[in-house]
Parts: structure tokens; C-alpha cells; sequence
């Protein structure tokens, strides 16, 4: 099987590489350049293409990949909010993504950015190197003793209650489903957790329903100095009535690990670029807030979660094509005869399945 790569970093050619050896039948081409309708194009040898969160996967983009004859689009993040899957399904591109990875990189990255911003870390670490010592501006508050409000209790949401109680916190939490491992927690229904809380922390999936869940009537409801901590999905949050909060001083302070700007961003260096519009400056004007590049997943663990878990499955493989796809995450199969037909031999369809298991649970997966 051919693979067409986009918007490789040399980290992930890097991976990609050391597994790739395992795997003879699987052949990856990496592009530099990210997946878009022009490059699209590129892909007309490829049975499958590789995109990542920052992708935007629209009809344009998947009619071309269609037309390219291209039959799997492997998304190597967790979030499919940029993927046309209708389109994928009218077309017969099989849409396949991670599910699970390293949880508690993204928990722990979401309590950095809690600790950092309440502490004002960012502020002190440049002051001392300017040999300011003076403590101004930096006071913060203790979590110890205050109340956690975590706005969906999942994978990483769990891992994030399980962290915020280890540091003497209350833990509240609403979600659609109540997740029964969380004992300590109580669920509330949204308006009640942001009543309550001090911190508040995204972990659910940008869905239709919950678009801008943060705005101007939520915020209104959240106790004064609060620390809002966004590490899930960017338009969850509507960024100009965040601003508008943070300047009328409700928030004592604001990570943002994604914002709704961030997609020509994430991950580039744009130093020498001025940028298209005002958000992300405006965010980064403020002494109380702090954003990182979509980073909450970037750790050791996560990255190579996918080795042991290929290592762990060798002996499980499924012996038949429909067998493996009912052990993935079958939500997102679009067409099940699509990946039979890109089976030439056993195998072949091995080979794959190895792939696409270190894809699906543990590689990079924003
Ligand atoms: N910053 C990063 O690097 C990074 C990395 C991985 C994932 N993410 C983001 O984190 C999100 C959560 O990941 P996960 O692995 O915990 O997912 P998950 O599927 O395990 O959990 C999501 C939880 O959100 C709940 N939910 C769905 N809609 C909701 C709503 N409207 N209100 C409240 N809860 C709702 C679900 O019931 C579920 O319990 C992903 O969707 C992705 O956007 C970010």
C-alpha cells in the first residue's frame, strides 16, 4: 500500500520511519506541504493519504482525493471535526483517526497551562531574566481547597479530574454521559459547573450542539477569577466574547493549548510573517493569558504509545478484514468493502492492520 504523507515534521517522518521497517508492503511518501484542494491532486498514486488536525478536510479536498482515486483518509489526530465525512461517505473514502493515545499528556499539559497562567510563570521566567526581581503582577491563588469544573469526562477529561483531585481539589463535571469510574466527582448540569468552579477545563469534542459553548451568557455566569483552561478544541470557545470577558477582568486567567485562529498556525514558524488578522495577537497581548501551539498531546509517551500497543496486538491479529475493523472504533468506517478491495493478499491486509493500529491508538493524536 502506497501512503501520501502531508505536512510532515521531521519528528514524525522520524517515527514513521522506525515502524515503517516492520511493515515491507506499506510504502509512505512524505509532503511537506499540508492537504488542501491543490495538493490534492498530488495524490494520484496513493491508496490512502495521512492529514492531521490542522487539515481542513472539506468537500473540495475529499471530491479531489475521490477523483485522484485515493480510498483512505488516515487522520493522525484524535478530533475529525475537519474531516466532510458526509462527503467521505458519498464518496467511498474510508475516514479512520485516533482514538486513543496518551490522555494524560493532554490532562497534565491543560494543568501546566492552569498552574502556569494562575502563577503567572510565563511573566515571572521573563522578568528574572531581566534581572527584575520585584514580585508585581504575579500574584496567584491556591488550587488546594477550590473547586475543578471539567466539561467532559472522557478519556482526558477523567485523567484530568483524577490529576485536580490529586492536588487537593473539588471535583465538579458535566457530560452527557456520567463516567462510572469517577466516583469523587459530581456531575452538574453546564450552568451549575460554571457557577461553581475556580477552574475550568475543556475536554469535550467540538460537536454542532456545543460550537462556541464558552460565550458572553456562560461567561456571565462564571464566578469572578476564574482560570479557564481550553486544551480540547478551539471553537468550543467564541474568541472575541472571551476577549471582551478577559478585558472586563472576569478571568483571573486563560490558557488557550487551541484557539479558533490557530489552523494556519499550529505548528509552523511564522516569525518573519505579519499575521492575517488580530486574535491571536490580542490573546497574546494579555498578561493573563497564555497559548501554546496545539501541544497538549506532544509528549515522549504519546508519541511512541503506538510501538508497544503494535507490540502488544502482534499476537492478536484479527484473521480476517472484518474482524479487525470491528476491533478498531467502527464509528467512522465509511465502507467496509472500500478497505477489502485495497487487500491484495493476507498479507497485505496484515501489514496494514499493524499500521493502522499504531495509527489509530496511539500516534500523534491531537
Ligand atoms: N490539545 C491536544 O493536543 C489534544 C489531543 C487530543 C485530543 N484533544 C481534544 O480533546 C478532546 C477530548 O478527547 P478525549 O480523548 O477525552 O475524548 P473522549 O471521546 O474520550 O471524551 C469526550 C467526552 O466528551 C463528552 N461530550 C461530548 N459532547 C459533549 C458536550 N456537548 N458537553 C459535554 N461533554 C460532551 C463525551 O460524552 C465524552 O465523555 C478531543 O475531542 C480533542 O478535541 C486535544
Amino acid at each position: 500500500m502506497n501512503i501520501l504523507f502531508y505536512d510532515a515534521k521531521k519528528y514524525d517522518i522520524d517515527s514513521f520511519n522506525k515502524e515503517l521497517k516492520n511493515f515491507p508492503d506499506i510504502k509512505i511518501d512524505y509532503l511537506e506541504a499540508d492537504l488542501t484542494p491543490q495538493t490534492a491532486q498530488l495524490s494520484g498514486e496513493y491508496e490512502a493519504v495521512c492529514a492531521f488536525v490542522n487539515s481542513q478536510i472539506n468537500s473540495e479536498v475529499i471530491r479531489r482525493l475521490g477523483e485522484q482515486g485515493v480510498k483512505l483518509l488516515l487522520m493522525r489526530c484524535a478530533g475529525f471535526n475537519n474531516v466532510d465525512l458526509e462527503e467521505a461517505k458519498r464518496r467511498n473514502i474510508t475516514v479512520l483517526r485516533v482514538p486513543g493515545y496518551s490522555p494524560e499528556a493532554v490532562a497534565e499539559h491543560a494543568l501546566s497551562l492552569a498552574l502556569a497562567v494562575n502563577r503567572r510563570i510565563h511573566k515571572g521566567y521573563i522578568k528574572v531574566r531581566e534581572n527584575n526581581f520585584s514580585l508585581n503582577g504575579l500574584m496567584g491563588y491556591n488550587f488546594y481547597g477550590k473547586t475543578a469544573g471539567i466539561i467532559g469526562t472522557g478519556k482526558i477529561g477523567a485523567a484530568m479530574c483524577r490529576i485536580c483531585k490529586g492536588i487537593g481539589m473539588n471535583v465538579v463535571a458535566y457530560d452527557v454521559y456520567q463516567n462510572p469510574t469517577l466516583d469523587f466527582v459530581k456531575y452538574m448540569p453546564l450552568d451549575d459547573v460554571l457557577k461553581t468552579a475556580d477552574l475550568i477545563s475543556l475536554h469535550c469534542p467540538l460537536t454542532e450542539e456545543n460550537y462556541h459553548m464558552i460565550n458572553t451568557r456562560t461567561i456571565s455566569m462564571m464566578k469572578d477569577n476564574t482560570v479557564l483552561v481550553n486544551t480540547s478544541r478551539g471553537a468550543l470557545v467564541n474568541t472575541e466574547d472571551l476577549i471582551k470577558g478577559i478585558r472586563s477582568r472576569k478571568f483571573h486567567g486563560v490558557g488557550l493549548d487551541v484557539y479558533e485562529e490557530e489552523t494556519s498556525n499550529v505548528f509552523e514558524n511564522r516569525q518573519d510573517d505579519i499575521l492575517e488578522t488580530s486574535v491571536t495577537a490580542r490573546l497574546l497581548s494579555f498578561p493573563n493569558v497564555i497559548v501554546t501551539s496545539h501541544q497538549g498531546y506532544f509528549t515522549d509517551e504519546a508519541l511512541t504509545a503506538g510501538i508497544s500497543l503494535l507490540r502488544e496486538r502482534r499476537g492478536l491479529c484479527p484473521s480476517t478484514p472484518q474482524a479487525a475493523i470491528a476491533s478498531l472504533d467502527p464509528a467512522l468506517f465509511t465502507s467496509l468493502a472500500v478497505i477489502k478491495r485495497l487487500f491484495r493478499s493476507n498479507r497485505s491486509f496484515v501489514m496494514f492492520y499493524f499500521l493502522v493500529v499504531t495509527l489509530l491508538e496511539s500516534d500523534h493524536a491531537p
